[in-house]
């Protein structure tokens, strides 16, 4: 019988990603393959974001063009999945009548059974969260892979309800999955030819497993995983910073295979806007933390993420962020406009007061501090020899590969007769703020 056709679409974080990864295995066994045109699929999903506003705006715009597909497939079964189907649940059929199906981030094992319930027109709806569901058993598919990198969901959930973040709401309480199914998939990975894992959670370093008395952290499971080959990088996100080890710096300075570079999301500089958000941790604290990777690892490279205009926020506070994006010289950011979402902490308690042109403005300067800090970052690395992992063709040319070094930067580079999987050791020669620009030598 000739296998029934799903087309993907995916909106949000990597964690996101990963999930679609799942949700197509659980569909090949359901009998579905993946098809990259939505015009010739049985079933459409739309993994969804609900994160800032925007993230929103977006998915319902596609919606409505990709509803159109029902006119010459009046069987077609629409799909929506993750965070907005969480958040919203029976009211996004109110406003999408063309939706079928709606499923939260920890019912995808039922996604078969749901599709055989829309049969007959029924609307088909799973938004029960759990407290136990990691997936850890399945394959996830890499539908959509380079074949040398991939991500690795650790765990799942997220309890520290920063007051501006929808996240604990649409994703449940935070678990952690079987380091052994962790270490497994690594290993599985390695063997298939992919050289480089990321291990994935949205508050990746408080991973806690216990079984039978025994405990692993996410410094022992990171270390289990680097272990598995010297060959194999690793990586992981997003960390909060309340949850930096010292022991967690020492394993990675300890180890070549994981890479140097932390994701330490800052999202202000100011003491009294970090109470406010609920992030558990002062300026103070945050700097201490940077100090500590700095000693373990001169060398490591530090992103993060910063948003403008929360509610309350002073010209005061905003100059407080600017300072400490300069103390700390990011390599990296991810930069917002704090966006309200219903039901969070924040729309409760406060009130979202900062105009909409002064957060732009904030926002544009933390943009443009941020260019300069990441053209600063890349221009020390002129001269520089980095072993580069080479991910694929550079995308402005055939005769260029793209790759990136253990500080996750892009370095681009002649390809002479090297290919995706292979470690390079690459010069660079010249840049830009977003890519390095080299020569193997
Ligand atoms: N779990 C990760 C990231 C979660 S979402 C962490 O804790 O760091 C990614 C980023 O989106 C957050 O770090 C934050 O900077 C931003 N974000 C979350 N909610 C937001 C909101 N309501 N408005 C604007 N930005 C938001
Ligand atoms: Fe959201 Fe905070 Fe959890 Fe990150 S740690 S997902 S910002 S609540
Ligand atoms: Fe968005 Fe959900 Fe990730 S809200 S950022 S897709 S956890």
């Amino acid at each position: 019988m000739p296998k029934k056709k799903l087309y993907i679409e995916t909106y949000g974080c990597q964690m996101n990603f990963s999930d679609s990864e799942i949700v197509v295995s659980i569909m090949n066994d359901g009998g579905y393959e993946v098809t990259t045109k939505a015009a010739e699929a049985d079933v459409i999903f739309v993994n969804t974001c609900s994160i800032r506003e925007k993230a929103e705006q977006r998915v319902w715009k596609r919606l409505k063009e990709l509803k159109s597909h029902k006119k010459h497939n009046p069987d077609l079964i629409i799909g929506v999945l993750g965070c907005m189907a969480e958040r919203l649940k029976q009211q996004l059929l109110e406003e999408e009548k063309a939706v079928d199906m709606i499923v939260g981030p920890d019912a995808y094992r039922k996604l078969p059974e749901l599709i055989s319930n829309t049969e007959h027109g029924q609307k088909a709806i799973n938004v029960i969260l759990s407290t136990d569901e990691t997936y850890a058993e399945l394959s996830p598919v890499r539908y959509d892979s380079n074949g040398v990198t991939a991500f690795i969901s650790i765990m799942r959930g997220c309890e520290n309800f920063c007051a501006y973040c929808v996240v604990p709401f649409v994703r449940g309480k935070e678990r952690s999955r079987d380091p052994q199914s962790i270490s497994s998939e690594a290993h599985e990975l390695f063997e298939q030819g992919y050289r480089e894992v990321t291990l994935l959670g949205q508050n990746v370093n408080s991973y806690h497993w216990e079984n039978n008395g025994s405990m692993v952290n996410f410094a022992t499971l990171l270390k289990q995983v680097a272990l598995l080959n010297p060959r194999l990088r690793v990586r992981f996100a997003t960390s909060h910073p309340k949850d930096l080890s010292d022991e967690l710096l020492e394993v990675m300075a300890g180890h070549d295979n994981i890479c140097k570079a932390i994701h330490l999301p800052v999202q202000s500089g100011s003491n009294r806007i970090l109470e406010r958000m609920n992030r558990s941790y002062t300026r103070e604290w945050y700097l201490d933390r940077i100090a500590a990777i700095r000693k373990y690892m001169p060398d490591c490279a530090i992103s993060t993420d910063i948003i403008a205009g929360f509610c309350t926020e002073t010209e005061e506070d905003h100059r407080e962020s600017i300072s400490i994006m300069e103390e700390v010289a990011y390599d990296y950011a991810f930069m917002f406009k704090y966006s309200e979402r219903p039901n969070t902490i924040a729309e409760k308690k406060y009130k979202d007061d900062v105009p909409e042109n002064t957060k732009s403005q904030r926002l544009q300067e933390i943009i443009e501090l941020q260019q300069r800090l990441s053209l600063e970052s890349n221009q020390r690395d002129l001269g520089k020899t980095f072993e580069v992992l080479v991910e694929c063709p550079s995308k402005k040319s055939i005769h260029h590969l793209s790759g990136r070094n253990s500080q996750n930067k892009v370095i681009v580079f002649p390809k002479g007769n090297n290919k995706p999987g292979d470690y390079v050791n690459v010069k660079v020669l010249d840049c830009t703020s977003a890519t390095l620009i080299g020569e193997a030598e």
